[in-house]
């Protein structure tokens, strides 16, 4: 699968997001190793605090379907330059996908590449426990 596929994933998932408050619309494709893809849409509410980003919703659905094993992450917004993940969802992904790839990438063709390494730098985890 390539950045661009996993991308035009992301993308098709933003459409889908429930964003009502912001009318911000963010779609999120997480790769397994095994070449399977979970997609996710931010999904905001009322209270506002309990809103959920697209990452998340992506991340715990491939979680709970059993996966362990991530390659690449691909996120999709209508920023210039593309919106790369939250601080809170960085920290999940560093935990639980480890130091993969992130295609953030918008409408107008943008598309960066950075190992979440570079966008969390310095991590506190499990090792650090
Ligand atoms: N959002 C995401 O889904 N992912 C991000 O990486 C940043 C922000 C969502 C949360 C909220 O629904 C909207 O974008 C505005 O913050």
């Amino acid at each position: 699968m390539t950045a661009e596929e996993l991308l035009g994933q992301a993308e098709m998932a933003g459409a889908k997001a429930l964003a009502r408050f912001s009318g911000y619309k963010v779609g999120a494709a997480l790769l397994t190793t095994d070449g399977k893809v979970y997609t996710g849409c931010n999904i905001e509410n009322a209270t506002y605090g309990l809103t959920v980003c697209a990452e998340r919703v992506a991340l715990w659905k491939a979680l709970s379907e059993g996966e362990r094993k991530f390659a690449r992450i691909a996120v999709a917004s209508a920023s210039d330059p593309p919106a790369a993940p939250c601080g809170a969802c960085r920290q999940l992904l560093w935990e639980f996908c480890g130091d993969v790839e992130v295609i953030l990438g918008n409408a107008s063709g943008v598309k960066e590449s950075h190992p979440l390494a570079e966008l969390f730098p310095r991590p506190f985890d499990q090792g650090s426990l």
